[in-house]
């Protein structure tokens, strides 16, 4: 099994490492028995020490029963698999090394995992602005009505996917104490960094992962979330199941998601806005992605909402599924626990 091991020193230069077993030493568990060679267990003792290892599964090999890593680090870093992280679905033809100026040229609703993370990339320092004010603020509503319906108990971990710039983890810290281990993951390292620069106190683990392959064992966390992020994962099935299969039997799988409006006024005015408005103030405001803005309508036009998502959820082997529309169905929570 080959991982790849990524150090980092705070956020300056990476050394990478690929090695054919766990290592030994306190940054990860060792299963093996491989030797690896001084020159890596130098490597790594180092990070150790500087408490800024990133040690994850880095291909499609990720074994089952691998134990989280993260759990074993002394302090909390930014996890990352590595920077060159292959897409899972297949990329956009022209969209292998995408530019600003590719993404530009690039359907709006390419969603190749090298196309939505180069897109999050470009927007990830004025996301948070962006959020706030295309959403008149009420995005902070629905995720504070997210947290208030976590079922939390205990102190098993919680994890958030596709957590960005990390609003709903530190949200989900800040309510349920820090006595709760809450995990932060996302593919797109840019807005991780955002995440970990508001997280001075790093209350939250943030970790770099693609939600289609999550590097956790199965039965983990009492609660994974995910808000506005599912609709941009390539493969929602997948998503799905994955959030599921690393949640503990009886725990709750959320997703937070925009929706279409259900009164006949909201939804022409609300369409309006969102299909001719937003893209534009989003275009001006984010200046060098012109598509992000574009996308965003787009997405949330294809994605299933309502009882479609539902049945999604039902599908990934969630029972007692049940959606909650807020502000006249603009989002909603979805829900589903565990079989
Ligand atoms: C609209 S942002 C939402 C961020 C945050 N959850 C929030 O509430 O603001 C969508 C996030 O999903 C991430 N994302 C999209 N596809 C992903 C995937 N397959 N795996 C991990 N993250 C993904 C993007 O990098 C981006 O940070």
């Amino acid at each position: 099994m080959g991982f790849a091991v990524t150090i980092r020193s705070g956020l300056g230069r990476d050394k990478s490492l690929l090695l054919s077993e766990s290592p030994a030493g306190p940054a990860m568990p060792n299963p093996g028995r491989q030797v690896i060679s001084s020159e890596k267990k130098r490597l790594l003792r180092e990070a150790v020490a500087r408490c800024a290892t990133i040690a994850v599964p880095a291909r499609h090999d990720v074994p089952r029963a691998w134990p989280v890593g993260y759990s074993f680090l002394p302090s909390k870093p930014i996890h990352q698999t590595t920077r060159s992280m292959p897409p899972l679905a297949e990329p956009h033809p022209s969209a292998t090394e995408p530019t600003s100026q590719h993404a530009a040229e690039i359907s709006p609703l390419d969603k190749s995992g090298v196309r939505v993370r180069e897109m999050f990339r470009q927007i990830a320092p004025r996301y948070d602005a962006m959020n706030h004010l295309l959403s008149m603020n009420v995005d902070r509503l629905w995720r504070r009505a997210a947290v208030k319906r976590l079922q939390v108990v205990g102190q098993s971990p919680v994890l958030d996917v596709c957590t960005g710039t990390g609003d709903l983890a530190l949200a989900i810290e800040q309510r349920y104490g820090s006595s709760l281990s809450v995990i932060g993951s996302d593919f797109c390292y840019d807005m991780l960094k955002i995440a970990r620069e508001k997280d001075a106190q790093h209350r939250v683990e943030f970790l770099e992962a693609d939600a289609q392959q999550l590097p956790f064992p199965d039965n983990h966390f009492q609660c994974v979330t995910v808000a506005f992020g599912l609709r941009n994962v390539a493969d929602t099935d997948r998503g799905l199941r994955e959030m599921t299969r690393v949640c503990k039997p009886g725990g709750q799988v959320m997703v937070l998601e925009f929706s279409t409006p259900t009164l006949p006024v909201l939804k022409q005015s609300y369409g309006f806005y969102f299909r001719n408005v937003l893209p534009r103030i989003g275009q001006w405001f984010a200046r060098n992605d012109k598509s992000a803005y574009q996308y965003l309508p787009e997405s949330v036009g294809q994605f299933p909402s309502g009882q479609a998502l539902l049945d999604r959820m039902q599908a990934a082997g969630l029972q007692r599924t049940k959606a909650k529309q807020l502000t006249f169905g603009v989002a909603s929570i979805y829900e589903g626990f565990k079989a």
